[in-house]
């Protein structure tokens, strides 16, 4: 019935169809239309809904188009190749499963949708169809050691905020230990997962979620208080391909830098997009939140925070909220 549904709004071209046409058309009660609709709208169609008139299909979701993509990518492995994925649990597994199955570092999951989508610290990453870029790279940094695992998440974080500055010409800025922000709310967030065998890194695959193209009705209304888009921001909606390609461009010019030239060029890269550093803030930790100034980060990712007492503390993990 979807396919149908789909088909009559097309055909109405933005106009409005009531109601009783659509279950007329359809053969079904008003409150299966009904139903139907809300489903279309949990894969990304909007439609406008008015008393007496009816519905009328405002927007459908965009399929991601691998050549636009291709076409900008400027890499050597990063991106190459795209496996890119209709609907997935998460796409941190099927790229761990690719890894078992030989992929080589560079290969990247794309999915439009991910029905389990996974964040830091346990939660739930909100991953609708064809609005954003949910995806996970393979790296094998065999010159890394376990330790230094955490700079790379730094090193995501700062590739992501300079695709994403350059892509929309928004002031995007990095706040710790990874999320991007714009405008104080969360845009993106990054989760690394690394695979160790007695004690030796094997591979990471390196997730990025990026909220590109959702609206507000996009978002449960608990998440519109601390997350955004890139579209919402921008006023306009932005080319997913044009940003996963330039997302890749800059990842592995960093990557590469960060493998001759060590940390040092990272961290000040960092350092220049944050927006956590040199202000007051709460750092929220199993044992209760603390507060403190921001002073520095150290090689190893971990937030230094001077207290009021005058001492300082290092923070490993943690949210943050600025005073
Ligand atoms: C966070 O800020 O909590 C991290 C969010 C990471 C989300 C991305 S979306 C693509 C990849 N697949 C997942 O299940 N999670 C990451």
């Amino acid at each position: 019935m979807s396919e149908r549904l789909i088909e009559l709004f097309e055909q109405a071209k933005g106009e409005f169809i009531s109601g009783e046409q659509l279950s007329g058309e359809l053969k079904v009660s008003r409150t299966a239309v009904w139903k139907q609709i809300e489903r279309l709208k949990l894969q990304g169609y909007h439609f406008e809904a008015i008393p007496r008139k009816g519905y009328r299909l405002l927007s459908a979701p965009q399929k991601f188009a691998e050549d636009a993509f291709r076409q900008q990518l400027r890499t050597a492995s990063f991106g190459r190749p795209l496996h890119l994925l209709d609907e997935i649990d998460s796409t941190q597994l099927a790229a761990v499963q690719l890894v078992r199955d030989g992929a080589e570092e560079g290969t990247l999951v794309l999915a439009e949708q991910q029905l389990a989508g996974r964040g830091r610290l346990g939660r739930q990453w909100h991953s609708p169809k064809g609005k954003g870029l949910w995806s996970s790279l393979v790296l094998k940094p065999n010159w890394l050691s376990l330790a230094q695992t955490p700079q790379l998440t730094l090193l995501t974080a700062v590739a992501l905020c300079r695709a994403v500055r350059q892509v929309t010409g928004l002031d995007a800025g990095i706040k710790w230990p990874n999320d991007l922000l714009v405008g104080g709310r969360k845009v993106a967030g990054i989760l690394l997962e690394a695979s160790v065998e007695n004690g030796t890194l094997q591979h990471i695959v390196a997730g990025v979620g990026i909220s590109v193209n959702l609206q507000e009705s996009d978002y449960p209304t608990e998440l519109l208080e601390k997350a955004t888009s890139l579209a919402m921001c921008a006023g306009h909606s932005i080319s997913r391909e044009t940003l996963l390609a330039e997302l890749m461009n800059e990842w592995e010019q960093l990557y590469k830098l960060y493998q001759a030239s060590g940390f040092a060029p990272i961290k000040l890269l960092w350092e220049a997009l944050t927006v956590s550093l040199a202000r007051e803030l709460v750092c929220s930790t199993p044992q209760g939140p603390v507060q403190g100034f921001a002073e520095s980060i150290d090689e190893h990712g971990a937030l230094l925070l001077r207290l009021p007492d005058g001492s300082s503390r290092k923070m490993f993990s943690g949210d943050v909220d600025f005073k």
